[in-house]
């Protein structure tokens, strides 16, 4: 089976990957704090707009006028995309009842809505989008426990796979080797970015650590974050 490929935006992470992400698949973007995840999934959709491809991008943390103002220092108009039927932006703060039922309130409306799947729904259709990008993950986690973490993330999965979008979702947390999450083996791929201190030096490195059905360098590569964005130096080993 060979699969269609989206690009992620990033140089260097789409040679890693041979060509991008597999189309339709849900991708993790891992990490911990600063490591450059919201600039990811940023980076992600606008060179998805680029292409003339919708994005809704589900923003549950940061206000989303901070994060455009971010992509704007890196050369991204999301006010534009938005204006010209390329982007949605869903704005929410989301909180759990006693029943542990997740409730998204608007964040400009202050209205709460009946949920974040059913906003997400009616979003990719009134565009058309391509693709779904959320950041971050945990906050559909809160107040959650064990099986319930689970079943909240396969419900939100379970309605990007039925609408066919291709799917980033960001993810604040380190995964060392030995600490497995269920979003990671729920989802079709993960990213990890990694800051690693040796001498002194912080190293800062993109590792793929799962990518179903195709191919990848399993190596980590150094990145950088700069006024370009987030680049991958895939073709040079990390230690020089
Ligand atoms: N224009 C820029 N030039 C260089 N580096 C930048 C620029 N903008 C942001 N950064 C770097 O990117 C880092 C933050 O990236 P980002 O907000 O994507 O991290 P994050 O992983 O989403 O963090 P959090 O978990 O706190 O949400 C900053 O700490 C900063 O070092
Ligand atoms: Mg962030």
């Amino acid at each position: 089976m060979s699969f269609q490929r989206v690009s992620t935006g990033i140089t260097g992470l789409d040679e890693m990957l041979g060509g991008g992400y597999p189309q339709g698949g849900i991708m993790l973007v891992s990490g911990g704090p600063g490591s450059g995840k919201t600039i990811n999934s940023l980076q992600y959709t606008a060179a998805a707009i680029a292409r003339n491809e919708p994005v809704v991008y589900v923003n549950l943390e940061e206000p989303m006028d901070n994060k455009k103002g971010y992509a704007k220092n890196f050369g991204w108009d999301l006010d534009e995309a938005e204006a010209n039927g390329l982007l949605i932006s869903l704005d929410f703060v989301l909180s759990s009842t006693v029943d542990g039922i997740v409730e998204p309130k608007n964040r400009d409306t202050g209205v709460t809505e009946l949920s974040l799947e059913s906003e997400i729904f009616s979003a990719v259709n009134e565009i058309n989008a391509q693709h779904v990008v959320l950041d971050p993950l945990n906050s559909v986690m809160i107040n959650a426990r064990g099986s319930e973490i689970r079943y909240l993330v396969h419900k939100l999965f379970e309605t990007i796979r039925e609408q066919n979008c291709t799917a980033l979702i960001t993810y604040e947390g380190v995964f060392d080797g030995t600490n497995f999450y269920s979003e990671m083996f729920l989802s079709d791929g993960v990213i990890a970015l990694v800051k690693d201190l040796r001498d002194f030096e912080i190293i800062k490195t993109v590792r793929i650590d799962k990518m179903r059905g195709i191919d990848f360098d399993d190596q980590p590569r150094r990145y950088t974050i700069s006024n370009n964005g987030m680049v991958i130096f895939n073709k040079e080993p990390v230690l020089i």
